[in-house]
């Protein structure tokens, strides 16, 4: 049985609750002032007794941020390295698997159309220099990817890797990527799985979801510190993965001419890493573990969806999420006004939001749907009355 949060004290352990309604989580969410005292003290440390002995105190403590993000995703800790971002593991995960053979020329790379841009572009990178054109798959009328028109496409066999999006940066809707993810393996394709808007508010697990590759950040609904992230690679994939920027960490120059890469996720790990905030990240992940992340996809739900339920009751707006399964993440436009104005009117109001722009998702935002879009992304301790404050500015912008 899921137990429902203590919200109060979620709140009480949160300093930036009380300055601030915070309605952009998935940019960066607030975190716990637990998670602050951990970066805090190991800067202490590295200041008092120097940056590689501090690290080399807390090495059990480094491993064990990695074994926790492992256990969030039902991964093994050899499985997961502890990067700077989202994006650093899945261009090291997909640089590595291009120097590694398993882009074949000729072959095919499927995305769907909630793609984020740094995946997209990495992905034109490459494509480019291997050979593999990228076809984006469409998308049914409400916006979810389409699992028939995949298996049209996967049907060919010529399909080396599926990326796809568990959930979009701009747009609240679910993607049903465990399904996905077992049509593509069926027809032989590398998966990858960008769960970078999911990890934290959703449950995430690789077993279930059974894809090679999953990325995601801490910064968001994680609750973790900016400048972290993590990779997930499957173990039977990884040894054949070459990955790019490697040094004496993730490898061991053997001979003159020769260097071996450590096994495992291990080989995405570089020497330099920032310990403070990978510190940070082991606590609000164990945080979001305590917590239970059902409660959490619970109670984000649930809050997210009383927010859309109040915007649309005030004249001009519209909400853009779609989809039947949907998410924390609400976008939401005001006829008449750019979003970049409502934003801001939010913001002078204490109450904090985002806007989405094309670029960010350009297979999704455009054309038949808006440019660009306000995201309200409220979290498990947000309540009721930091909603109403985001709707009374929404309504007064509306009726100018
Ligand atoms: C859906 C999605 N994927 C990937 C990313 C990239 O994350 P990072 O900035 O940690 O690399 C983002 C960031 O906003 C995102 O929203």
């Amino acid at each position: 049985m899921t137990l429902p949060l203590d919200i109060d004290a979620e709140r009480a352990a949160t300093p930036g609750c009380a300055t601030v309604a915070h309605l952009n989580n998935a940019g960066a969410a607030l975190p716990t002032e637990a998670t602050l005292d951990t970066v805090i003290a190991h800067l202490h440390l590295e200041s008092e007794i120097g940056g590689y002995e501090a690290e080399a105190s807390v090495r059990e403590r480094i491993d064990a941020v990695g074994a926790s993000v492992a256990a969030l995703i039902g991964a093994d800790p050899g499985e997961v390295a502890v990067t700077g971002s989202d994006t650093e593991g899945f261009t090291k995960a997909l640089w590595g698997l291009y120097l590694g053979g398993g882009l074949e020329r000729g072959r095919r790379i499927l995305v769907d159309r909630m793609a984020y841009d740094s995946h997209y572009m990495g992905l034109l990178q490459v494509s480019g220099l291997a050979g593999t054109p990228i076809e984006a798959v469409p998308s049914t009328p409400d916006g979810t990817l389409d699992i028939d028109a995949l298996e049209d496409l996967l049907a060919t066999g010529d399909v080396a890797l599926a990326s796809l999006t568990h959930v979009g940066t701009h747009r609240g809707l679910v993607n049903p990527v465990a399904d996905a993810v077992a049509r593509c393996r069926r027809a032989g394709a590398v998966t990858f799985v960008d769960a970078c808007q999911s990890v934290g508010q959703l449950p995430v697990d690789v077993g279930a979801m059974g894809c090679d590759v999953l990325t995601g950040t801490g910064r968001k609904w994680l609750r973790g510190p900016r400048g972290t992230g993590f990779v997930y690679v499957r173990t039977e994939l990884v040894q054949s993965l070459r990955p790019i920027g490697i040094d004496g960490r993730s490898a061991t120059w053997d001979a003159d001419d020769h260097y071996r890469l450590e096994d495992g996720a291990q080989r995405f790990i570089p020497f330099e890493t920032p310990v403070a905030v990978r510190l940070g990240l082991g606590t609000a992940v164990d945080h979001a573990l305590d917590l239970g992340i059902d409660a959490i996809a619970t109670r984000v739900a649930a809050v997210a969806e009383e927010l859309r339920g109040i915007l649309v009751t005030v004249d001009g707006v519209a909400v853009h999420d779609g989809g039947r399964h949907r998410c924390g993440i609400v976008t939401f436009t005001v006829e008449g006004q750019a979003p970049v104005d409502v934003a801001a009117a939010a913001r002078s109001a204490g109450v904090n939001v985002s806007v989405t722009e094309r670029p960010a998702a350009r297979l999704d935002l455009g054309g038949d749907r808006p440019e660009r879009v306000v995201r309200a992304s409220p979290h498990y301790f947000t309540v009721t009355d930091e909603l109403a404050r985001l709707v009374e500015v929404v309504a007064a912008v509306g009726a100018r």
